[in-house]
């Protein structure tokens, strides 16, 4: 195998021998193919794409370059997980996991960290005092087998060619590419050893994929490469014209995220969890369609179980929440500021992209992949799309660590909610698409 061959042949458009890719990424793996020429090879295959076989024997080393999580334990149910390709806002995780685990599936939730303008899972969970979402697989199994639901972070054991290429495709401006981000996604999630995934395919300008036809694509992709390997896998398209919810910023994020699971919490967030919920139920076989998975979502998450599975959680992996305070004893800013509107008006659009770069200048997300965050800060938006406001309305609050953060924040916020004389465009709806295997 010669490395440059494979690389070229890929970069005029030519089709690989399966055998070929195999032992070009096995020699990445073992060191004799080094990451300058991966670069390349990822960049060709950025122009070009992936013929399916092609894409299935990198999902498929990607998935055995470590381990498969064991299904190790009794505790009944089908193992179903929820994976979201990013947005501004979305902390639906925290309430799904311990939804569909109430509602007696099993969820071995593995997330990431905030990427570019979006937040991740694991940023938020560890904005919780004393969270750990490093904990050894045997631990994490326990908790699994405990309380139904366990959340943690790509361990070094799973997938690990994913995250070697993952961190090359960061620097090389490869990431935006539909076979190598279904890869990437699918060779974790196959290695959790599910029976049911649903995805959850942003679409939108605070989404990594702005256009439908690309984020159906994906999903197509996602579902196919699933669906071939025996999962019971189903995609939901959702919009990310707006962020979701109220909160941006890690913290604020999980205090709505506790809201909802009282039984409180901004309405389009809490209509995406159940429809997430749902999905999972149907895929993980424990409902017999959406209708019936919605239903019982709703109610199950009125009961209130899930704020009570999620505060074991929490506790069983080191965290601390307080129930009985408003703030649940997250960690809260010392500066807040309200920004009011400058003119009378309806919000035609909420930027996710302004709010979520916005969370960055404020220090709660990252520009270098070994920066520590500061999880306290974001916003907190008072107004949605189709309000109409008056000049000196509140728009929404800044959370920041310093007085002269306020005034970052501010401006973020005045470039994020567009106001226009008349009335607004619709904005997307909630779920726009489904894909199913
Ligand atoms: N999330 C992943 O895990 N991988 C990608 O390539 C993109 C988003």
């Amino acid at each position: 195998m010669i490395p440059q061959q494979i690389i070229a042949r890929k970069r005029d458009g030519e089709a690989l021998g399966l055998e070929e890719l195999h032992d070009f990424l096995t020699a990445y793996l073992d060191g004799a193919v080094g990451d300058d020429q991966m670069a390349a090879f990822l960049m060709a295959v950025y122009f070009n794409g992936l013929a399916p076989a092609e894409l299935d024997t990198l999902v498929t080393l990607m998935m055995i370059s470590g381990e498969m999580l064991e299904r190790r334990g009794d505790r009944p149910g089908p193992r179903v997980d929820k994976h979201s390709t990013g947005g501004v806002g979305d902390k639906t995780s925290l309430v799904v996991a311990p939804l569909a685990a109430e509602m007696g599936m099993v969820v071995p939730m593995m997330s990431g960290r905030g990427l570019g303008h979006t937040g991740g899972t694991l940023d938020k969970l560890e904005s919780i005092p004393g969270f750990r979402t490093r904990v050894p697989l045997d631990e994490f199994n326990g908790v699994l087998m405990r309380i139904g639901c366990a959340m943690i972070g790509q361990t070094d054991e799973i997938a690990p060619l994913d995250r070697r290429l993952y961190a090359l495709r960061d620097v090389t401006a490869t990431v935006p590419s539909l076979p190598l981000i279904t890869a990437s996604i699918m060779s974790k999630k196959l290695a959790e050893g599910l029976d049911g995934l649903v995805l959850d395919v942003k679409v939108g300008r605070g989404a990594f994929l702005s256009r439908l036809e690309d984020a159906r694509e994906l999903a197509r992709a996602m579902v196919g490469v699933g669906t071939t390997r025996g999962l019971s896998v189903t995609a939901v398209l959702s919009a990310m014209d707006r962020p979701l919810g109220r909160a941006i910023g890690n913290a604020l994020e999980v205090r709505e995220a506790l809201e909802c699971l009282s039984g409180d919490g901004p309405r389009d967030f809490r209509d995406l969890c159940v429809e997430l919920a749902a999905e999972m139920a149907v895929a993980g076989g424990v409902a017999a369609g959406v209708e019936e998975g919605r239903a019982r979502a709703t109610e199950t998450l009125a009961r209130g179980g899930p704020m009570e599975r999620f505060m074991r959680l929490a506790d069983a992996q080191g965290g601390a929440l307080d129930p009985s305070r408003s703030d649940f004893g997250l960690p809260i800013a010392p500066f807040t500021a309200v920004v009011a509107a400058e003119a009378d008006g309806t919000v035609a659009a909420i930027d996710p992209l302004a709010l979520g770069y916005g969370v960055i200048a404020l220090g709660g997300g990252r520009t270098r992949q070994d920066q520590e965050i500061d999880p306290r800060v974001g916003f907190v938006l008072r107004v949605e799309v189709g309000d109409r406001i008056a000049r000196g309305d509140p728009l929404a609050v800044v959370h920041s660590a310093t007085r002269e953060g306020l005034a970052i924040g501010a401006s973020a916020v005045t470039e994020a909610v567009r106001l226009a004389a008349g009335d607004a465009p619709a904005p997307l709806p909630l779920v726009l698409e489904r894909v199913e295997g």
